[in-house]
């Protein structure tokens, strides 16, 4: 496993295994150049996280190529899908994006007529891929009725303080992948006396055990950091793996932990 590594989405394409979180980025420009320049490949963002325009300055001072960077981004609930990923794609100046998710399900229904617009803006080429962000499995299961469409992705909060073997098995078995948002608790829990432990046992920083249990149970970590320091450590995660057993206490940290609200919007 390394930087380059890719998951295979159900249709056949590539996604990588880690990405950077652009939300709350101050400088985005200077944050993506620097994350491109460490070896991200893959960048998260959203039309609503007002860091797109950013994105596109950070993308072009990088040099790097566009087929070298990933690139997601999501529209909102109560827009129109197809003219929202429009105007995304041109703020990332950009011909098209990698994936574009629906960022959270509408209050009425499951987001069918969101769908309908990312599936016209796929076959128009403005994404590779679509897929959904903050959705339950019940809601998918409805989305799919509806449009016989599955998502390629489900992106939602997800750490070892709070995640769901439910939807893990789940997405496992209709073939989605997991994007794990917030992965670092907003640096909430990172203090945790018994991640700590397992953290000086590896000589590894919290932050890092908590991405290598993502990439060792195939979750996609977009952890967010503006600080160079905090982009580097969280890139270093490819010199050691955790052990089965390091895994299983990992795992049983959960307690549904959320670290924007009281709960985890998904169960
Ligand atoms: N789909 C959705 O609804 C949704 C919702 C929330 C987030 N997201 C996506 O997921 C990304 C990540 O989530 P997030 O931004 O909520 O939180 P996060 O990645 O869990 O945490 C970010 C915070 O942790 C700090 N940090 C980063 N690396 C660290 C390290 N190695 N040690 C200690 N602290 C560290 C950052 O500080 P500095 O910035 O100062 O370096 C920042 O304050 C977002 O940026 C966004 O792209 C999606």
């Amino acid at each position: 496993m390394n930087t380059h590594s890719m998951n295979t989405l159900h249709t056949g394409r590539v996604m990588p295994i880690i990405g950077i979180g652009t939300w709350k980025l101050d400088e985005p420009e200077k944050a993506i150049e620097s994350a491109l320049s460490l070896g991200y490949p893959m960048i998260d963002t959203s039309g609503d996280y007002g860091t797109q325009p950013g994105i596109a300055q950070g993308l072009e001072r990088s040099g790097i190529l566009r087929g070298e960077v990933y690139i997601v981004t999501k529209v909102e609930e109560d827009e129109d899908a197809y003219q929202s990923a429009k105007r995304n794609v041109g703020e990332l100046g950009i011909d098209s994006a990698d994936l574009i998710l629906i960022h959270r399900p509408p209050e009425e229904g499951v987001g069918e007529r969101l769908w309908e617009g990312l599936m016209r803006a796929r076959q128009e080429g403005i994404t590779a891929d679509i897929g959904v962000s903050n959705y339950s499995t019940g809601q998918i299961d409805k989305l799919i009725a509806a449009s016989g469409e599955v998502p390629v992705v489900n992106q939602i909060e997800w750490s070892p303080f709070g995640h769901s073997e439910d939807m893990r098995t789940y997405c496992a078995d209709k073939g989605i992948i997991i994007q794990a948002y917030s992965p670092l608790t907003r640096h909430t829990m990172l203090d945790d006396a018994r991640l700590g432990s397992i953290a000086r046992a590896y000589g590894k920083s919290p932050a890092q055990i908590v991405l290598r249990w993502n990439l060792e149970r195939a979750t996609v970590p977009l952890p967010k950091a503006s600080k160079p320091e905090h982009q580097r450590e969280n890139i270093e995660v490819f010199d050691f793996e955790l052990s089965e057993r390091d895994v299983e206490t990992i795992n049983a940290l959960n307690k549904h932990y959320s670290a924007l609200g009281d709960r985890l919007q998904y169960i």
